[in-house]
């Protein structure tokens, strides 16, 4: 079991790393299945996936961007804005592969630019914005976002709640700044 599951370590940043950890293991997972003609077992590994990615990004944007805008470095906005267009753009290729029978070759498309859209973004927050919400922010805020970010999955498990439209970042920076 993890720290952060009994309660003794909450660090949002690393609950963040943590997450991006299993969007990683869970790809690879599905990328098992490619051959494997079983599209019950591909619809079972993709949906929990699918519905991580959007948990993880509102996640994001309801407890952890508007920290960073408030407190971050001059980059912060600039941060802000690329990571709520990732995020719509991560969306937007969840919603394309809906529109494809699971398992089919336009299917397997489908989420591979969603893979990679998850894999150049989730560099990103790791090269730039998780650094710069630490330099920022002290153990107990970190802390204490920590508790919501567990909250939020908790309240959201199987992106319950979740609308899954995109967000417009100018406007998001403007009401969280
Ligand atoms: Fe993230
Ligand atoms: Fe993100």
């Amino acid at each position: 079991m993890a720290d952060h599951e009994n309660g003794t370590e909450i660090d949002i940043t690393d609950l963040i790393l943590d997450e991006h950890g299993d969007f990683r293991r869970r790809f690879v997972q599905l990328w098992d299945l490619r051959h494997s003609g079983d599209t019950g077992a591909v619809a079972a590994a993709w949906q929990p996936l699918a519905d991580l990615l959007e948990v993880h990004a509102r996640a994001e944007e309801e407890i952890f961007y508007p920290v960073l805008l408030k407190r971050g470095s001059e980059e912060a906005a600039e941060e802000t804005n690329d990571a709520v267009g990732d995020h719509n753009e991560l969306r937007d290729a969840i919603r394309a592969a809906c529109r494809f029978e699971t398992g089919s070759d336009p299917w397997w498309r489908a989420v591979l630019e969603c893979r990679k859209a998850n894999d150049e973004h989730l560099a990103e927050e790791e090269r730039d914005v998780i650094p710069d919400f630490r330099e920022h922010s002290d153990q107990a805020l970190r802390s204490r976002l920590g508790t919501r970010w567990v909250a939020f999955h908790a309240e959201h498990r199987a992106a319950r709640g979740i609308s899954g439209e995109d967000i417009d970042p100018g406007e998001y920076i403007d009401q969280n700044s």
